[in-house]
């Protein structure tokens, strides 16, 4: 893919979301994504579980991995895969771009 194949959106500030946390973001053209906070270091993957239709950023997250709220369902957020199960299909990441305190993620055309 040509760099100039590339958008990048911006997605919130970095003080938006705390160690440990989630926080739900709506951007036009795009599902709703969550973004996590790991210890200092941001991901942002779709909020809607794969499993059914919950929020991930309504369910607990801890070391990286976030419950899903409806079944328990579980994500490692830095790379989508399932932790466990009812979940089989991995949750998409984005490509992230932290830079003077703003979240982005960049996304092919
Ligand atoms: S909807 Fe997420 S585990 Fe079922």
């Amino acid at each position: 893919m040509n760099a100039a194949d590339r958008v990048i959106k911006i997605v919130c500030e970095t003080g938006d979301v705390a160690h440990g946390c989630a926080k739900r973001v709506e951007l036009e053209g795009l599902p709703p994504l969550a973004v996590f906070n790991v210890d200092g270091e941001f991901y942002v993957t779709d909020d809607t579980c794969t499993h059914g239709d919950a929020s991930l950023c309504e369910g607990e997250v801890e070391d990286g991995i976030v419950e899903c709220p409806f079944h328990q369902g579980a994500f490692d957020v830095r790379s989508g895969k399932v932790v466990s199960a009812p979940c089989s299909i991995p949750l998409k990441t984005y490509d992230v771009i932290v830079t003077n305190g703003t979240v982005a993620v960049e996304l092919g055309e």
